[in-house]
């Protein structure tokens, strides 16, 4: 059956190709749809398909339905469980921002000093995780009412340049477990950046393949989950398999982040207790400064690098499922986390990585979420980096009952002032104080893994 698509005329597959491609006057997206090579002929319709996190019903019929003025368009087609091989370009997916060379995209992004705004390119990138991870669950037939969550952001590398730049967004799936996929994204500058040129060339490309290049500004590891919408329980996703050596490092290391991740979750500090360099550590803490009433002039108490915000989540902000869009909580996490930073440093902050963000529980629209954010780990001079965490905790207004959702843990750099050094006062300031520590150290590792990655592949 495939080849007898494959040999259909080549004007039809013109047509393919160009629908799977997404141009608007600023932003182009490539491989959002289904392509026919992709489909089988009996699922034709498939091609009308488009990937994407974004939500596909309105509000209001939400909203009638609750209220039983509108019946559930719910079918009783009883599905069997499909599997299909996936490789890593099946599920590729690409988006261009081209900022240099619109100015109306440009305008979206911007900050107050003429830069991009971080906290959208996270959203961004979020969104086409999402995608491409429906891509991969994709089995072309009718399948059970499958959905995707957003579960962690592992960690995610930052190295964006001064000038405003034209840039590409791509990624795919690099790694599978039963029901996780771990998604490598990563952002790219585009020097001579052509849409028409980007138009007919091949998709995907040759070097399609997620792995940072001299021209690579961020790169994240994100692990999606496939639910099932109805019973809300995870469900087994497509197997992936490697076809070549490039592919099957990609995919070794992807697996092997995720056991550190697991080795890492076991040491936990609220699991296990500090080792004892960091017992001596925080004693050292205790010994030179527990007398003292007012923290020393290069310090600052950790109590008082905080700050809060409340925010009601609102139904633009959702996402397919209706649970608030996982890139939204994102930026208003590290927009939060970015202004504590400035104020801790007096300075200007860039951000250096996203070392965890994790999903605990989905956040619905119309709760209120609050957003805490603190400076835990800074060693003051001659260090230029500090580590900031918030944890966002939602509060079903109706009930009044207040659950923890997400936590984030950043690393900030200051540009121009010397840092105070944190000083934590209590055991669970001194715990935030060590972890903080522990993601400081670990974030060196995992800079040197990922750029040994890119001397390996380019063997
Ligand atoms: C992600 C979520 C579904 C996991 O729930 P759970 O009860 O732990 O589910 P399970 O125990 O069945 O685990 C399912 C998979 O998720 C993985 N997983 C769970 N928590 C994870 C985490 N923090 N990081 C990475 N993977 C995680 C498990 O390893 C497992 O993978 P496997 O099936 O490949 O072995 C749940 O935590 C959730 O709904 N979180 C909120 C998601 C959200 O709202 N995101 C933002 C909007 S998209």
């Amino acid at each position: 059956m495939l080849r007898s698509l494959l040999k259909q005329s080549s004007a039809l597959r013109n047509i393919t190709k160009q629908s799977a491609s997404l141009a608007t006057c600023t932003r182009q997206i490539r491989g959002a749809q289904a392509s026919l090579i992709e489909a089988s002929e009996e699922s034709f319709q498939a091609t009308n398909k488009l990937y994407t996190v974004r939500p596909v019903a309105f509000w209001m019929d939400k909203i009638l339905e609750k209220e039983n003025k509108r019946p559930l368009n719910v079918s009783s087609t009883q599905y069997q469980h499909a599997s299909v091989n996936k490789t890593m370009s099946d599920s590729y997916m690409e988006e261009y921002l081209p900022f240099k060379s619109s100015p109306t995209l440009l305008d979206e992004y911007i900050t107050t000093g003429g830069k991009v705004r971080i906290g959208k390119i996270l959203e961004d990138l979020d969104a086409l995780a999402g995608a491409i991870s429906y891509k991969h669950m994709d089995t072309f037939v009718d399948s059970p009412p499958l959905t995707v969550v957003t579960a962690s952001v592992d960690r995610m590398e930052l190295l964006m340049p001064n000038t405003v730049e034209d840039f590409k967004l791509s990624g795919h799936v690099a790694y599978v477990g039963k029901s996780s996929m771990e998604v490598f994204v990563k952002l790219e500058t585009i020097p001579q950046y052509d849409p028409a040129t980007v138009e007919s060339s091949e998709f995907p490309p040759n070097d399609f393949i997620a792995k940072p290049t001299p021209n690579t500004v961020l790169f994240a590891r994100i692990t999606m989950v496939a639910v099932d919408s109805a019973t809300g329980k995870s469900v087994r996703v497509n197997p992936l398999i490697t076809r070549n050596d490039e592919e099957k490092k990609i995919s070794e290391y992807a697996q092997d982040c995720k056991s550190r991740k697991r080795l890492a979750g076991e040491s936990a500090l609220n699991k296990a207790p500090p080792t004892a360099d960091e017992r001596l550590t925080l004693h050292d803490i205790y010994m030179k400064y527990s007398d003292k009433e007012v923290a020393p002039e290069n310090a600052v108490w950790m109590e008082d690098m905080t700050m809060q915000s409340v925010f009601l989540m609102q139904p633009q902000d959702r996402n397919i499922h209706n649970k608030v869009f996982g890139g939204y909580l994102m930026r208003r996490a590290y927009e939060l986390a970015h202004a504590t930073g400035s104020v801790f440093a007096k300075s200007q902050v860039s951000l250096l990585s996203l070392d965890e963000i994790v999903f605990k529980k989905p956040v619905p629209v119309g709760s209120l979420l609050n957003l805490h954010s603190q400076i835990i780990y800074s060693q003051g001079e001659p260090s230029k980096t500090f580590q900031v965490s918030v944890t966002a905790e939602v509060t079903d207004v109706e009930t009044g009952t207040t659950d923890l959702t997400n936590t984030f843990h950043f690393s900030l750099a200051s540009k121009e002032k010397p840092l105070r050094q944190i000083l934590p006062r209590t055991y669970s300031e001194s715990m935030k104080y060590i972890e903080g520590k522990r993601r400081r150290e670990h974030g060196d590792e995992a800079k040197t893994q990922l750029l040994s990655l890119m001397c390996n592949n380019s063997n």
